[in-house]
């Protein structure tokens, strides 16, 4: 599987320090909105985007000294061995409970936009207290067809093809524990798949 990737772009070492650093941000500012707005801890729910967000979500949620709840969805927009998003779709059931909620929205990646743009959407018309999206990598705004502002972002990256750390290709190489490129020779058309 390491032998697939032709180019590290962020080291294992540099996404936990940054992660950490994201995870002490967000608290302060969770804090921050709670104590402005009379709120309780109970009213934090983390909404990672499944399943590209897995990885990141474990490490980020762990470097919150906050007391704070999960609600997962799951979104499908890089069909198989597509390496360009096909719009997004829902896969599956959003969460029915985010009224009056501090929620934040967790994606491994912002690329065009479609689907933090489409989840952002779907969750606003709850009525939560406060949507905060925040993202490890984020694409130029170039490569946008949607605009969709993070207000945490980990590393502004190229417009490149990315996998590990989460992020696949045609389902694998989540489990890489770095983040890079892979050789153009993993790059093949063909397979069928349907991941997120
Ligand atoms: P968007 O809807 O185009 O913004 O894409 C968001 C989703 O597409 C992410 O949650 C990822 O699952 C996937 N994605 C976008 N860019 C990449 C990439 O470079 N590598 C792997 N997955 C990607
Ligand atoms: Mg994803």
């Amino acid at each position: 599987m390491v032998a697939d990737v032709g180019r590290i772009l962020i080291d294992r070492e540099t996404i936990a320090k940054r992660v950490a650093q994201l995870g002490k941000e967000l608290a302060h500012d969770l804090e921050h909105e709670l104590g402005h707005s009379g709120g309780t801890p109970e009213q934090v729910v983390f909404v990672p985007i499944l399943t590209g967000a897995l990885v990141f979500t474990a490490d980020l949620i762990r470097e919150l000294n906050l007391k704070l709840s999960l609600r997962v969805v799951a979104v499908s927009s890089y069909p198989g061995t597509s390496v360009e998003s096909k719009g997004a779709k829902l896969a599956g059931e959003l969460p029915r409970d985010l009224a009056g909620k501090h929620v934040v929205l967790v994606d491994d990646i912002l690329d065009s936009g479609q689907t933090l743009g489409l989840i952002n959407e779907l969750v606003q018309q709850q009525r939560p207290a406060s949507v905060r999206i925040c993202v490890l990598l984020k694409k130029p705004p170039e490569v946008r067809k949607r605009e969709v502002h993070a207000h945490y972002v980990g590393f502004e990256i190229p417009s490149e093809f990315v996998v590990g750390y989460g992020l696949d290709y045609d389902g694998y190489y989540r489990n890489l524990p770095d983040i890079g490129v892979l050789k153009p020779e993993a790059i093949e058309a063909g397979s069928a798949g349907g991941k997120a």
